[in-house]
């Protein structure tokens, strides 16, 4: 009995207390069943883990509360350090953590992708690290891996990525951490690339999540004429989560931040998650919403946070809006109906997968020319009972993602009917 408690306890520093993140059907909701939208920050300005300071950590949680934040982007970390303090840092504030898998020396690469072991054991140990943390929200297999069209078939290896590591996370118990991916905003590849990693019929081989980094918003535009509406439109019947994983356009200044108004508004807050500010400390690219000191030339890394102005007031006006979001209870109905897109066809001077090639297996290249494995439109209506909606109890009780494994089951279920 004493031996049982003590284990009990040993765990205890590592899982702090905020409702868990899961995502269900195209949104994300906490474990108390509360709809979640993103109002995050990117939080890294260079090589440098920037979870490692409790410290600074706990500055700097402390001053983004002020602004309304609720969640951090990270790029790349190093997963041998300890990262306890700064997780309970952020996690006393409110605030998730969004983290790349992938490290300097092992994303994925566009022009010349790999998806294979190096790499697969690289991601593990990130995700190692952080699944212990209640405050973890989602993982990333890659960020901007396509930044032209020409690099578009690399998204077979993202898919694999994507595959392998939510694996993974089941071989090891973790709670289901969404996985997605954090696309560059390639007009020509709008939305194939969005819906080609989604696609498939098989959930087990489709990201839980996909998020844009869009700077498309910028100076005296609106909904219609920053290009928003057409975001919008071709994310309208997405069926995983949406949001901006880098929003913030700095040219002409001030910034306003105003596409937060139609994010989190009524013409894109059903559809959209919401969106992480690029980002927190000041640099030579002038995104910064707080400066340590020093020059934006060499800047210093730590310090006391000066808020840039009029920015980082006008980003807490912007976040004044608190969207409405619904229930858990009242959306896993209606989260069963989705269905996943079809898997898209090539097109001239754009998209270049056709159809659901098989994507490679570790360590495998990709055969673009491979035959096509059904391309199947999955509908979760015709699993009724793996319907998520049994699973909304559990998760308001403090159930650990349970609906979003049903919901992927529901899909994958599908899925068996169409190809048989
Ligand atoms: C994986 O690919 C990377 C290049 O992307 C390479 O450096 C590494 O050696 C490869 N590992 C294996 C096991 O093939
Ligand atoms: C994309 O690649 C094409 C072909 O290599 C090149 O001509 C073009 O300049 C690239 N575009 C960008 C934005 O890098
Ligand atoms: C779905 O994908 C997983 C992982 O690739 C695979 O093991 C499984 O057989 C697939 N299921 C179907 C029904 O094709």
């Amino acid at each position: 009995m004493f031996r049982y408690l003590v284990l009990v306890l040993a765990f205890l520093p590592a899982t702090f207390a905020v409702p868990t993140i899961q995502a269900v059907g195209s949104k994300f909701f906490t474990s108390n069943g509360n709809q979640w939208f993103i109002k995050g920050i990117a939080y890294q300005l260079n090589e440098f883990d920037p979870l490692v300071d409790t410290n600074q950590c706990t500055t700097d949680a402390n001053l983004m509360k002020t602004l309304g934040t609720n969640a951090i982007r990270v790029y790349h970390v190093d997963a041998s350090q300890n990262h306890d303090g700064c997780m309970k840092a952020f996690s006393d504030a409110g605030i998730y953590l969004f983290v790349d898998l992938d490290t300097f020396t092992t994303y994925i690469l566009g022009d010349n992708p790999t998806w294979n072991q190096t790499q697969f054991e690289k991601y593990s140990a990130v995700m190692d690290t952080f699944a212990k943390y209640d405050n973890t929200a989602g993982f990333f297999v890659g960020n901007e891996v396509i930044t032209n069209y020409t690099q578009g078939a690399s998204a077979a290896y993202i898919k694999a990525a994507a595959r392998d590591m939510k694996a993974y996370r089941t071989s090891k118990g973790y709670r289901q951490i969404p996985v997605g991916y954090s696309a560059a905003d390639i007009a020509e590849l709008r939305p194939m690339l969005q819906n080609y990693l989604v696609c498939g019929g098989n959930a087990s081989e489709a990201i839980d999540f996909f998020s844009l980094n869009s700077y498309e918003w910028c100076g005296p535009v609106d909904y219609m004429s920053s290009g928003y509406s057409n975001l919008q439109a071709e994310a309208a019947k997405y069926p995983i989560p949406i949001f901006f994983s880098e929003t913030g356009c700095n040219k002409p200044e001030p910034r306003t931040f105003a596409d937060q108004a139609a994010i989190f508004g009524p013409q894109m807050v059903d559809t959209w998650s919401g969106s992480i500010i690029y980002e927190w400390i000041q640099e030579q690219n002038d995104y910064g919403l707080i400066s340590y000191g020093g020059s934006v030339e060499d800047p210093v890394r730590s310090g006391t946070p000066q808020p840039v102005a009029p920015d980082f007031t006008n980003l807490q006006a912007a976040w004044s809006v608190q969207p409405s979001g619904v229930q858990l209870s009242d959306y896993t109905k209606s989260a069963a109906s989705l269905s996943t897109p079809a898997c898209p066809s090539s097109t001239a001077n754009g998209w270049p997968i056709n159809g659901n090639p098989a994507i490679p297996a570790i360590g495998k290249q990709f055969d673009i020319t491979g035959s096509s494995l059904p391309s199947a439109t999955a509908s979760t209506t015709s699993s009724g009972t793996a319907s998520p909606s049994a699973s909304g109890k559990s998760a308001a009780s403090g159930g650990k993602g349970i609906a979003s494994v049903t919901l992927g089951l529901a899909i994958a279920m599908a899925g068996v009917i169409v190809l048989l």
